[in-house]
């Protein structure tokens, strides 16, 4: 389980040995738009509305069928389960319903919802359409649930939870896919509290952040190790990582931090202070119930999904594992193409993700060198094939690969090898 996806993918702009101590980044100057109203419910996401002939249009078929799925809105599911049990902790730890929950915010949000109210840096990486699926040049699905902060916050929300489905073009492998979901956590709290408590607005944020979150974890793993990780977003200063240690080795869950102030200032208002957290749910599902590739998130197959029943997971990590039925024998074909100009992983990977489905269960590159004649770039990728449901046939991936082969000459104009 070393590599379940890392929610903050594209946000660390800090290097992973660089986190002696917690750093303060300077505030940034950047102000928050006014924020348009983001809690219209979900309601069913058109095809037109999100596959258009705009030049900045990069949704595929395959993304668009994940739009309607909202597998955290079932109670059955293991994404649903997992929804719960923090929604149950948060009204056991505080007040019932003192944290108001949103689980139908529409996926589709506007450039601004996504990075600007968030204060992304305008050539920050995430903006790319490398990385974001863009409806058009104003309009993508989310990437975060961070996407609904500043909108919930302008809608007089002090306290919430927010999960959604989040898209990523990504590559590909039994824990990386390009749909997944996020539960984002924001708290506000007023100048009589810091003043009560005898701290700075800071100190009691980040107290209380800690608290919840600890609290939070233990609530779904038991007794666990967890330390803290110094992070960057620019969304937080400071921010944190929270990692546990399990089954030897340290793995981060959630990114949070105290919320910049001109976020919250647009929100809500001047001289309030506040906590955000986000935290991927796959991650979490596939460790608590041991599921071991993250496209079962997303099968019919009712070998997986009869497994889960609400209430099936017990807090601190006890209650049902997933077991797994047989496995069907990969099909693996290597391609060995020269590298050219446009060429990105991401964007070979939607395409083969696009003739092949869920089929694909990775691509992972396994040659690259450069001819030192004529500076030439050589990569060879594989791509392993395999169904959860049945045996592939030979004809059949054969098809496939000369299609993706056919593609990769033509739309990524490609010379094979
Ligand atoms: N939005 C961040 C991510 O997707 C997570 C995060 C949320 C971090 C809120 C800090 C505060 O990685």
């Amino acid at each position: 389980m070393a590599s379940v996806p890392a929610l903050a993918r594209n946000w660390p702009l800090q290097s992973r040995n660089d986190r002696v101590s917690i750093r303060r980044a300077g505030t940034s100057r950047l102000s928050v738009a006014a924020a348009v109203s983001t809690s219209a419910p979900t309601g069913v996401v058109t095809r037109e509305e999100v596959i258009t002939s705009d030049p900045f249009n990069n949704v595929s078929e395959n993304i668009f069928e994940k739009l309607n799925k909202n597998h955290h809105q079932n109670p059955d599911h293991p994404l649903g389960i997992i929804k719960q049990v923090i929604f149950d902790y948060f009204d056991e730890q505080f007040n019932d319903g003192e944290y108001t929950k949103f689980d139908n915010l529409k996926p589709v949000v506007s450039t601004e919802m996504n990075f600007d109210q968030v204060l992304v840096p305008k050539d920050h990486v995430s903006r790319s359409p490398n990385d974001t699926y863009y409806v058009d040049e104003n309009t993508v699905l989310r990437c975060h649930t961070s996407a609904h902060q500043a909108g919930l916050l302008k809608e007089g929300h002090t306290k919430f939870l927010c999960i959604g489905d989040v898209y990523r073009r990504d590559t590909i492998d039994a824990t990386h896919y390009p749909a997944f979901h996020q539960m984002e956590g924001v708290r506000v709290f007023e100048k009589a509290e810091w003043e009560a408590a005898g701290c700075t607005d800071v100190e009691l944020a980040e107290k209380e952040l800690k608290r919840a979150l600890e609290g939070m974890v233990t609530h779904l793993f038991g007794e666990v190790e967890m330390r803290w990780v110094d992070a960057y977003f620019p969304f937080t200063d400071p921010s944190f990582e929270l990692e546990i240690f399990f089954q030897g080795e340290w793995l981060e869950v959630l990114g949070c931090g105290v919320m910049q102030q001109v976020i919250l200032d647009a929100g809500a208002g001047e001289g309030k202070k506040a906590w955000a957290f986000g935290l991927g749910l796959e991650r979490l599902a596939m460790i608590l119930f041991d599921i071991p590739d993250i496209r079962l998130f997303w099968t019919d197959d009712k070998r997986f999904l009869s497994q889960f029943q609400a209430g099936c997971f017990k807090p601190g990590g006890v209650g049902t594992k997933f077991q797994s039925f047989s496995k069907f024998p990969p099909c693996l074909k290597d391609v060995s193409f020269w590298v050219n100009e446009q060429f990105t992983e991401n964007n070979l990977c939607e395409m083969v993700r696009g003739v092949g489905g869920d089929l694909v269960e990775s691509v992972a590159l396994i040659d690259d060198f450069t001819n030192k004649k004529t500076g030439k770039q050589s990569n060879c990728f594989r791509i392993t094939y395999r169904s959860m449901e049945r045996s592939l046939t030979n004809e059949e991936i054969d098809d496939l690969q000369m299609k993706i082969r056919a593609a990769m000459e033509g739309e990524m104009a490609l010379e094979l090898r």
